[in-house]
């Protein structure tokens, strides 16, 4: 996972934290990178598993939660940092449709080591879009994280519900976006 994740992690950690919950996760994750992010790196995607599950433990909030409202924070971070992929983009649900054809398109450019999920458009109306979402990380919760982030930024609302796709031992994520207004 590229290191740009990493470090908005602990940043966003250290926000709503402290420095030393950074300090006090990185020692308690035995991690082999030893925590020392650079954005432009490549370290396996384990390390932020270990890393929410140990914040988990020592903020009592759970791990879902966390991806999630890392997810949302993660989005933000994402609009400041690549503006230019959100030139002629008007609205969250056309957005959201174009992740995998543009917007992780683009990013593959820049990190051809990225290792990105797969996004199926299985629907997609002004009201109504279904996202099937297919990861060998499975971070279906940060992805829904960064679906509330991209709505909170377009400024609009959506109930989001998701339903687990069995498919011949391969376990897939559909995402129903639902808009209201
Ligand atoms: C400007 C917007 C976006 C940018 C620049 C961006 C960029 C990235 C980058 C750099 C990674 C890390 C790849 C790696 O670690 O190797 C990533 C992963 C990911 N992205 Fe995006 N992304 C954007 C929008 C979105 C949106 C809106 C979603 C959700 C619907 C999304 C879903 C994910 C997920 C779930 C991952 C984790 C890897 C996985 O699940 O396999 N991204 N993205």
């Amino acid at each position: 996972m590229k290191g740009v994740v990493f470090t908005e992690f602990l940043e966003m950690v250290e926000d709503r934290f402290s420095a030393e919950m950074v300090d006090n996760i990185i020692q308690a994750s035995n991690l082999p990178s030893g925590g020392a992010y650079t954005a432009v790196g490549t370290y396996p995607h384990d390390e932020m598993v270990t890393m929410v599950a140990a914040l988990s433990a020592r903020s009592g909030l759970a791990v879902q939660d966390l991806l999630l409202a890392f997810g949302e924070h993660l989005f933000g971070r994402f609009a400041h940092g690549y503006p230019s992929f959100f030139v002629e983009q008007t609205n969250a649900f056309d957005f959201l449709a174009g992740i995998e054809r543009v917007i992780h398109a683009e990013v593959h450019k820049l990190y051809p080591d990225a290792q990105l999920p797969r996004f199926t458009v299985e629907e997609h109306t002004h009201q109504r879009l279904v996202l099937l979402y297919d990861s060998e990380r499975h971070f279906e919760d940060l992805a829904e994280g960064l679906m509330r982030g991209c709505m909170l930024y377009f400024g609009e609302h959506a109930v989001i519900e998701r339903s687990v796709v069995q498919d011949n031992g391969v376990q897939r994520e559909r995402f129903l976006l639902t808009r209201v207004n």
